[in-house]
């Protein structure tokens, strides 16, 4: 069948338009040979337009072409007055046209259909190719139109990457499948391509189906498709190799930061350590003194006053020994729970009338193995510091509870977080918060933002260096301006704080052992 033939409306237009242009030519002939001059060959003249008709229209307009030319060849050849009566040399000019014509329009058609068909076989094999290299491609393609982001294509990479099955993708708008975690983001990417018409290796974060992020490099097309201008976006996944790169720095840091920790602790551990040793002889030859020296004497404010001074500097060096993990522990199995009860009367008048203080305890905690007294004094230290960081008042909350951390979890968690079962208590405040630099450096000994009478820059370092020795961690989150959370992580013991109930004794066996 003709090329033209299967192509619906247009198909007969175009099969007709070489008879219609014989029959015009005829007619033309017959005027300007009838007005003007005799034409000399106007058989060739038809042959040409039959070929034409074969060529555009295919075989069967070129029959139609042959069979319109040969009956006017056959009247125009004609003898004068008497239709169909020809000279011998006309009659054989009929004969030879007349096989000439048809068989010259049924190859000329015959080649044309080949041309199409060989056309049409490559333009298939390309079609293939391409199908396949779209859908088998590793790197995730997606055609969407810019106007409304609605998906054209996509294939199975892209689908794999953003979890979506194909029929609930295609044909659905971007703004429909929430792809963009905003529409600014889109807006400003569709504004993009429209001026530069082709955007390289940018960073796109979309959103999967289950709502997850994916990382993704794209390289963006601007096509015209129809009356459509689409993007046609390449996009390779990052999301794993992100997360590993972060996994990586998060681990540096926490070894940098480990080792800057051990190394300071060294340092301030070695000193305190000899000082506390001085500051004992020196205390000692104090309380000498004021024993000896009659009451009456000018010096004994003097000696009183180096008392005191000793004292301070004993405790000071104390929280320094406590942060190197150097002072004598009494550990034992206890309650934080109860512990934080017990204290909370003192808390309170701690952070004062401005200050509102809340507890929230779990039900029923484990128990942790630490020394209580060193846990009252991380506590301690840590309803102080968001006292200090709430000046205009706030809320402060104390809270207990257990978790389950896994390696997975762990992200996000700070820098000495690690797998396990632990109870968490939580101290947290309204108060002025901190930001990402003052963070990495709170459980440093001297880091301080207070001033200079008012913080010594120990209280977190002591905290760090008992919570380390318990064999726990501690977390924060903080932002400037969103207060602050003090997360103490310590092991949990495996029995939990109530003894559970036993199991039932099993019913007596009813058969005889042998
Ligand atoms: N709850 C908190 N809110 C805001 N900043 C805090 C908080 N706790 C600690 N910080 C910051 O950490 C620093 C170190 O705290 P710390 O070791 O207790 O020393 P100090 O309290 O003597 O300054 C504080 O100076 C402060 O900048
Ligand atoms: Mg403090």
């Amino acid at each position: 069948m003709g090329p033209g033939a299967s192509e619906g409306g247009d198909g007969w237009r175009h099969e007709a338009l070489g008879p219609v242009l014989l029959v015009l030519g005829i007619v033309a002939i017959e005027l300007v040979a009838r007005f003007l001059v005799r034409i000399p060959n106007p058989p060739a003249l038809l042959v040409l337009v039959v070929v034409f008709a074969a060529f555009h229209g295919g075989p069967r307009s070129g029959l139609l072409s042959a069979a319109i030319a040969w009956v006017y060849l056959t009247w125009s050849f004609s003898l004068p007055g008497r239709r169909f009566h020809y000279s011998p040399d006309d009659l054989m000019r009929v004969v030879i046209w007349g096989v000439t014509i048809p068989l010259t329009a049924l190859m000329v058609g015959r080649l044309k259909v080949r041309a199409l068909a060989a056309e049409r076989a490559a333009l298939q094999a390309s079609n293939e190719r391409f199908t396949r290299a779209f859908q088998g491609s590793p790197i995730g393609i997606v055609q969407s139109r810019l106007s409304d982001g609605r998906i054209l294509d996509v294939n199975g990479a892209m689908l794999e990457v953003l979890g979506y099955g194909r029929d609930e993708f295609v044909g659905r708008t971007s703004a429909e499948l929430g792809l963009w975690p905003s529409p600014v983001d889109r807006a400003a990417f569709s504004g993009r391509l429209r001026r530069e018409r082709a955007l390289r290796n940018i960073d796109l974060d979309l959103r999967t189906r289950s709502g997850e992020k994916a990382s993704l490099v794209c390289s963006v097309e601007l096509v015209r498709v129809g009356d459509d201008d689409c993007a046609l976006t390449f996009a390779v996944d990052m999301t794993e190799r992100r997360r590993a790169a972060e996994a990586l720095r998060r681990t540096e840091e926490q070894l940098l930061q480990a080792q800057k920790m051990d190394a300071v602790g060294r340092l301030a551990g070695g000193i305190a350590h000899d000082f506390n040793n001085l500051l004992s002889v020196a205390g000692n030859a104090a309380a000498v003194l004021e024993r000896t020296l009659p009451a009456s004497s000018p010096s004994s404010a003097f000696v009183g006053d180096i008392g005191s001074a000793v004292q301070r500097a004993a405790l000071l060096t104390r929280q320094l020994l406590a942060f190197s993990r150097r002072e004598p522990r009494q550990t034992r199995p206890f309650d934080v729970g109860a512990m934080v009860a017990k204290l909370e009367p003192f808390l309170s008048r701690t952070v004062g009338d401005s200050v509102a203080l809340t507890t929230s305890l779990a039900p029923s905690l484990g128990l942790v193995l630490a020394d209580p007294s060193q846990i009252d004094q991380v506590l301690m230290n840590l309803v102080v510091n968001a006292r200090d960081a709430m000046p205009d008042g706030g809320r402060l909350s104390i809270e207990t509870g257990e978790v389950e951390l896994d390696e997975a979890s762990l992200a996000g968690l700070g820098t000495e977080a690690r797998a396990g079962r632990f109870v968490v208590l939580t101290v947290r405040d309204t108060g002025s918060g901190m930001d990402q630099a003052t963070i990495t450096r709170v459980f440093e000994p001297f880091f301080t933002t207070k001033e200079h009478d008012r913080g010594t820059g120990l209280g977190l370092a002591t905290v760090y260096g008992i919570v380390a020795q318990s064999g726990g961690f501690i977390t924060v989150e903080s932002a400037p301006g969103e207060g602050s959370a003090f997360k103490v992580h310590l092991p949990r013991m495996d029995e939990p704080a109530l003894p559970a109930e036993r199991p039932q004794a099993r019913s007596q066996p009813s058969g005889t052992v042998h």
